[in-house]
């Protein structure tokens, strides 16, 4: 299996999913949002070490490389895409570019190679503002409020077009708003720069990385003014990919492309996460109102009835469990730049000539 964007916060989850039952798996990953080291952590967990090709998929010739070296791939899950709201408002361009050339060549490379099935990381964002939650996979899909959601609902588009003259068969997976980390505590999210997601924000002020948190906005008619949202954990979307393959590799799917919302089906807002997150991890967060941010949706929530009856997907981990593995997470982050900053000085002082 090719899981593009592997080094990735969902991606890396992911292929220790698919590892666990059995699957062998490559990456496509050029580490411009994540770090390669996030695979020595795969290999802890898993015991095995996959291979990454450092490839931009935005270059048609060396992804094409990948499939030439890599003949027998049967299945690709394509995670690599920028994924932040916020950054998107700001950079429109960047974020057409990256996410529908990357999907564009692997999709070219797909049907080349005849790999017959193709899993796709869209998002709740194509639903746009929706009247009213939890929202089903036949929801009417609105006008995205971002140009990363534009990004996922033209995805879905392309995918759904493309395959159609072509023996592929794909599942479109919209992801609600993963969180958490890896109940072993040795692979989680990474974001590099200045955390854009509510999740990262909260665990990098709470040890101390930023300043204070701001919650964007606490004026949206909701029941307490802050945006609501289906926070789902990260391993419980790794989860589904797996079962998404084997749906796909069993033949059990009607139509050559099937759509599966990933949620709770349980909307939160961002006041209660932070409580949430207090609560469990004993710390108060130091955060303040701000103003509204650009993008956001109102309110969001999942009917995840479809998952769940055919892919037999069950969500394992609550909110409680997010925030807890969350901030293990962020503490075993600290730990490790502690360590690497004590070894610098012991090498630093080790050189510098006794006076
Ligand atoms: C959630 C809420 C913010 C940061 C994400 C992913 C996107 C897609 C959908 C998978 C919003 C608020 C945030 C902060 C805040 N997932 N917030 N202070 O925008 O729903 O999109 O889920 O594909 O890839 O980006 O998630 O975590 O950015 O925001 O108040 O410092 O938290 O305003 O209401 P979003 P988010």
């Amino acid at each position: 299996i090719l899981v593009t964007g592997g080094c990735g916060y969902i991606g890396s989850h992911t292929i220790v999913d698919l590892i666990k039952n059995g699957y062998e798996v490559i990456s496509i990953d050029n580490n411009s949002r994540s770090d390669v080291e996030i695979l020595k952590g795969i290999e802890k967990i898993t015991g095995i070490k996959v291979k990454n090709y450092c490839v931009d998929l935005c270059v048609f010739d060396d992804t094409h490389a990948v499939f030439q070296e890599n003949p027998d791939i049967e299945g690709i899950i394509h995670f690599a895409a920028y994924k932040s709201v916020g950054e998107s408002v700001q950079n429109p361009i960047m974020y057409f570019e990256n996410n529908i050339n990357s999907l564009l060549n692997v999709l070219k490379c797909c049907i080349e190679f005849g790999v017959p099935f193709f899993v796709f990381s869209s998002s709740c964002t194509v639903y746009g503002n929706p009247d009213s939650s939890p929202v089903t996979e036949n929801t009417a899909l609105k006008l995205p409020e971002s140009p990363y959601g534009y990004t996922k609902q033209m995805g879905e588009q392309i995918i759904q077009q493309a395959i159609n003259n072509c023996d592929i068969q794909a599942v479109l997976l919209r992801y609600f708003n993963p969180v958490g980390a890896h109940p072993s505590i040795q692979i989680g999210e990474n974001p590099i720069g200045p955390p854009a997601n509510l999740v990262p924000a909260i665990t990098q002020s709470a040890i101390g990385k930023t300043g204070f948190m701001k919650v964007h906005g606490s004026d949206y008619p909701t029941r307490d003014g802050s945006c609501i949202r289906d926070y789902i954990h990260v391993s419980d979307i790794a989860y589904a990919h797996t079962l998404a393959l084997d749906y796909l590799i069993s033949e059990k799917n009607k139509k050559n492309c099937e759509v599966f919302n990933l949620g709770t089906g349980n909307g939160y807002t961002v006041l209660e996460v932070i409580k949430t997150f207090e609560k469990v991890n004993h710390l108060s967060l130091n955060y303040k109102i701000s103003e509204r941010r650009p993008g956001d949706v109102i309110s969001i929530f999942a009917n995840n009835e479809k998952a769940k009856s055919v892919l037999g997907w069950i969500p394992q981990y609550n909110l409680e469990d997010m925030m807890r593995t969350a901030w293990q997470w962020e503490m075993k982050l600290k730990e490790e730049e502690n360590k690497k900053e004590s070894q610098y000085l012991s090498i630093i002082s080790s050189s510098v000539p006794a006076i």
